[in-house]
């Protein structure tokens, strides 16, 4: 790969596609062959094998932990998950009707002013942030959506892992173990995913030397979008347009949505040129969530949509990406629409720090790309009397 100094020119290349600018051990993603794959461990085998709790550790100290350490690490997210009286109160002060990704972008910047070492480097004080920060992040969502329902705020219990206090936090209600086992797999599943558009955010901030709430904040933001995180959601919507207003005619829905020039939401990825691995296990967890809710409406519906979708799409190296079939496992999980982002957030704030510490322990240079000037030089400037 050669370093653009070595090229001696400019390099342009539009959204940054295929444009390296650091370093990393973190996650390796194969987009021809659509591979991925965390610290050199594919993805299936983590999926198969391991829990947000320990993959979320494999990330932040970059190895898999031993017996002790993760029992620590899971004790430490365990006290970690309830917030203070004054950010509760903050998020009683907020609009019922916000969107729950303006809730988590405001509380977390506002837990960044309630941290005196907020702008802490220490990598050990860092690691304790990124602790309580992924602990609490899930309680932020959770209270916020009882608290625009005027319903009691559920406690966190410790006796449930991060999955399952989730969903306890949430419904109010014990999950069951499967429903456990397969949220529980969603987030290792959307735990990282390189430089994408949010982890670039969150690199982009740190970059200047700001602060960890910052970079987090910017992360948020910008997974929000219905063009990265946001698909999730917008992909749950699509299935109910076409099953209310096209009666559950696939066909149909493709043909007119195309002929407009479309996207397809939960469809195509800036780097994977082959079906991403992480939506071949979701389709997997779809299934076994469908068959266990008796409900299979809605993955039947994808699938179909998938196939129909696939000799049109296919052509362009388009095939299902990570939010496509995860929309279908939060729906039939009882999550309302508009949680299924946070959720995102919830497992991708892991990347975000990891990023973020490897990014500070590297080169930790200034991220400034230019812009290709297209307008004209050396006009004069005209007084506003004599402007038209
Ligand atoms: C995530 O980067 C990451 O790793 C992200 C992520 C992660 O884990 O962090 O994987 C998570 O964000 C997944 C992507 C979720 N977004 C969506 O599902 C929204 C729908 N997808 C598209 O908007 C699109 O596929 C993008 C934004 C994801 C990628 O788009 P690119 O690389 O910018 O491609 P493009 O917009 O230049 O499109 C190239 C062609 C165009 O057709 P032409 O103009 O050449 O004829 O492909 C078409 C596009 O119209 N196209 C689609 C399509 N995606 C691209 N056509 C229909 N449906 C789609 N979904």
């Amino acid at each position: 790969m050669k370093d653009i100094r070595e090229i001696g020119e400019p390099v342009f290349s539009s959204g940054l596609e295929n444009i390296y600018f650091s370093e990393t051990k973190l996650c390796y993603i194969d987009g021809e062959n659509g591979r991925l794959y965390y610290l050199g461990i594919p993805i299936e085998e983590l999926a198969d094998n391991s829990t947000f709790e320990e993959s979320s550790y494999l990330l932040l100290y970059q190895k898999l932990p031993n017996k002790e350490e993760l029992e620590n690490f899971d004790r430490k997210l365990r006290e970690n998950r309830e917030i203070s009286e004054i950010l509760l109160k903050e998020e009683e002060l907020i609009p019922k009707n916000a969107h729950p990704m303006d809730v988590i972008r405001t509380i977390v910047s506002f837990n960044g002013m309630l941290d005196e070492k907020a702008t802490s480097r220490n990598e050990e004080e860092l690691l304790e942030k990124a602790n309580k920060l992924i602990a609490m992040l899930p309680t932020i969502v959770a209270y916020f959506h009882r608290i625009r329902n005027n319903l009691n705020t559920v406690k966190p219990d410790r006796e449930l892992n991060h999955a399952g206090n989730f969903l306890y936090m949430l419904r109010g209600e014990k999950p069951s173990d499967i429903e456990i086992e397969i949220f529980d797999k969603t987030l290792i599943l959307y735990l990282e995913h390189g430089m994408n558009a949010s982890t670039f955010s969150a690199i982009v901030t740190a970059s200047t030397q700001s602060d960890i709430y910052s970079s987090i904040t910017s992360a948020i933001g910008t997974l929000k979008g219905p063009l990265h995180g946001g698909a999730n959601e917008e992909a749950m919507k699509m299935l109910f347009e076409i099953d209310e207003k096209y009666n559950g005619d696939v066909e149909k829905y493709l043909k007119e949505k195309l002929a407009r020039k479309e996207r397809i939401m939960g469809f195509g990825h800036r780097v994977y040129k082959a079906y991403d691995p992480r939506a071949r296990i979701l389709k997997n967890l779809a299934l076994k969530l469908a068959d266990y809710t008796n409900n299979r409406k809605w993955i039947d519906m994808q699938i179909q949509l998938e196939e129909k979708a696939g000799p049109i799409l296919g052509e362009k190296q388009i095939y299902p990406n990570v939010d496509y079939y995860a929309a279908s496992i939060y729906y039939m999980l009882k999550i309302p629409f508009d949680l299924y982002t946070p959720i995102f957030a919830i497992a991708r704030i892991v990347g975000w720090i990891s990023h973020i510490l490897e990014y500070w322990k590297s080169s930790g240079r200034l991220i400034r790309p230019r812009e290709k000037y297209i307008g004209e030089l050396n006009k004069p400037y005209i007084k506003i009397n004599e402007r038209r």
